[in-house]
């Protein structure tokens, strides 16, 4: 049996749905099931549960600027939330972790590796490196799958809200120097689910293939949902977000390719999947 974690969330809920389409045992909870921050609640859980065999963890405290000011919740959920997960799996449960491209500080142009040096920056980034060290140290049977720029049918992400803001204002402004690749939720899935329970333990790093900036991407999909607005490139300077961000996500699929799992799609192709998927739910 295999457990999901954040199972309502973009990453979580397209994992549940995948694993239901392969009719694959498995259990899918939120923070209003389990809340990871409550260790005895943890430790409740898995012993009422002994048929997990493995846990796919997509539970997260994901608002990155908010984090810079809420730092004691980011780090309870996803430094701490992973270790109690990472403890009770122990040397027995197998156990998928979700991490980020954040946790590199790297300004330079060179797709990062899986043994590049971490220089986690913000809040987030910080317990999400955490959460992986938490994860190598207590379980025995891990994955790491460092992933970034996270789209999902949730409507809560980047090109939900360019194209949002699209419809109200003449001008938009995005960062043309933070260069990484968009990740579909769905793709994701996929990969994840032939990742659990393949035995293959590692890091990895899984995006959807190619590379742009966001304004690049903003620009792709105002174009293809056919909305008129002008896009400004600006710096990350310029734009003063709260949290740092590195400027180079390039994350080179080495470790992938090696273990012989499957890339993702192109982030183009990817893009137009979501566009119209969104277009055959809003009919
Ligand atoms: N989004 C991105 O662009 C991105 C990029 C790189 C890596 N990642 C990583 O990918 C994973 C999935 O991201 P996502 O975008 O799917 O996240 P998401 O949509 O924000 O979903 C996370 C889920 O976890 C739940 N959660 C929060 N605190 C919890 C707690 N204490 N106990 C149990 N559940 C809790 C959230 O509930 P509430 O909504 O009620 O808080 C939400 O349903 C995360 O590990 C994230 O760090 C994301």
């Amino acid at each position: 049996m295999i457990l999901v974690t954040g199972a309502k969330g973009q990453v979580g809920s397209d994992v549940c749905a995948r694993l239901q389409q392969q009719n694959r045992p498995f259990l899918g909870v939120d923070i209003d099931a389990l809340d990871l921050t409550d260790e005895t609640a943890v430790n409740a859980f898995f012993a009422s549960h002994q048929e997990i065999t493995s846990v796919i963890h997509c539970a997260a405290y994901t608002a990155v600027d908010k984090a810079e000011d809420d730092y004691e919740r980011c780090f309870a959920v996803n430094a701490y939330g992973t270790m109690h997960l990472a403890k009770a799996c122990g040397s027995d449960i197998e156990l998928l972790y979700l991490s980020s491209d954040y946790i590199f500080g790297d300004d330079g142009f060179d797709p990062l590796e899986t043994d590049d040096e971490p220089e986690p920056r913000g809040i987030y980034a910080k317990s999400k490196f955490m959460g992986e060290a938490a994860v190598r140290m207590l379980c025995k049977k891990h994955y790491v799958v460092r992933t970034s720029w996270i789209f999902g049918e949730q409507d809560r992400n980047f090109i939900a809200t360019i194209l949002r803001l699209a419809d109200t204002h003449d001008t938009l402004r995005v960062v043309f120097d933070q260069i990484g690749a968009p990740t579909y939720s769905r793709d994701l899935a996929v990969l994840l689910c032939d990742m659990i329970e393949s035995g293959k333990y590692g890091v990895f790093h899984a995006t959807n293939e190619g590379e742009c900036s966001w304004f690049e991407l903003a620009q792709f999909a105002l174009r293809l949902a056919g909305k008129n607005v002008t896009v400004l490139p600006v710096t990350t300077e310029s734009y003063g977000a709260k949290a740092p961000r590195p400027k180079n996500s390039r994350l080179s699929k080495r470790s992938l390719d090696e273990a012989g799992f499957s890339r993702l799609p192109t982030w183009q192709d990817a893009v137009k999947a979501y566009l119209s998927h969104r277009k055959e739910q809003n009919q």
